[in-house]
């Protein structure tokens, strides 16, 4: 995010103000009206540059993100969550259910060129032996789904095998299930629900056969558009090879992104 831009020289106009250089009083009452005016209207200005600045170019997404250009809204119709829903991720265990949750995060990183992660508010790595040498992120938004089929798969123990007690280091995601993982997943989605504030209406309705008042859940909501971010991210396009794993112990050196990673003379081309 860029950063309003400094009026430091504005300082400077002050403090030629302050020469005794002005001995008439209409001067002085005129230099100090020029003064003042161009003050304000520089503040004016200043206060409209650092509000585009944080707006542009979408509200939605103050933060810079390699999908931003991707983004756009739709309506959808909530399904209920309740028995008879024809969801495809909604239900009983079975391997047709696992396969649904999986492909909705094709890739839980994602590799992106170095224009881009130039463009990142936080530095990232580039991805270990990535013959392009891109860089890599996780969206949020897969985060978040990876982390809600571990809540899922955790209440399924008797289908579910690979329980284990703790968060471990290991890209097998049946070990990710334990409750320190799932701990950690429920505070992630808590704060993405609080961050959102979905404020659409649930209404009620009257059932005559039950004799009392229900909420309607199958309601449209206003939601970004998550195929064209899912398809960004499949392995074909930006995503990373999941079932390749990560060598999360091999640093790539000479970022031309990352000073600090300069070697035997890279001068950061
Ligand atoms: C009304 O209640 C009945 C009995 O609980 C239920 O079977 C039915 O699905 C409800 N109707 C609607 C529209 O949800
Ligand atoms: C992904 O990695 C696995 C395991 O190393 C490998 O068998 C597979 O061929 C890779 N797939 C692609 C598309 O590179």
């Amino acid at each position: 995010m860029s950063k309003p831009e400094s009026s430091e020289w504005l300082l400077g106009d002050e403090s030629v103000d302050t020469k005794p250089t002005y001995s008439k009083v209409e001067g002085r009452a005129l230099s100090n009206f020029i003064i003042g005016a161009s003050l304000i209207i520089l503040t004016v200005l200043n206060i409209t540059q650092y509000w585009r600045s944080i707006t542009a170019p979408n509200p939605s997404q103050i933060v810079y993100s390699p999908v931003q250009h991707l983004l756009s809204y739709e309506l959808r119709e909530f399904g209920t969550g309740k028995p008879g829903d024809p969801s495809p991720y909604f239900g009983e265990p079975s391997t047709k259910l696992d396969r649904a949750w999986r492909d909705l995060y094709p890739s839980v990183y994602q590799l992106i060129p170095k224009e881009s992660a130039a463009q990142l508010v936080e530095k990232t790595l580039i991805f270990p032996h990535d013959p392009q040498r891109r860089y890599v992120v996780e969206l949020e938004v897969f985060h978040l789904i990876h982390c809600l089929n571990m809540i899922r798969k955790s209440t399924r123990p008797d289908y579910y095998k690979g329980f284990a007690p703790g968060i471990v280091n290991s890209h097998t995601e049946d070990l990710l299930f334990g409750p320190e993982h799932v701990s950690h997943c429920i505070e992630s989605i808590r704060q993405a629900i609080m961050c959102h504030v979905d404020v659409t209406p649930y209404t009620w309705i009257w059932n005559s056969t039950s004799g009392h008042m229900q909420n309607v859940f199958a309601t449209p909501h206003t939601c970004r558009n998550f195929d064209a971010i899912r398809d960004w991210a499949r392995p074909e396009n930006n995503g990373g090879n999941v079932s390749a794993g990560f060598d999360g112990l091999y640093r790539e050196m000479n970022d031309p992104l990352d000073k600090s990673t300069w070697i035997n003379g890279y001068r950061g081309d």
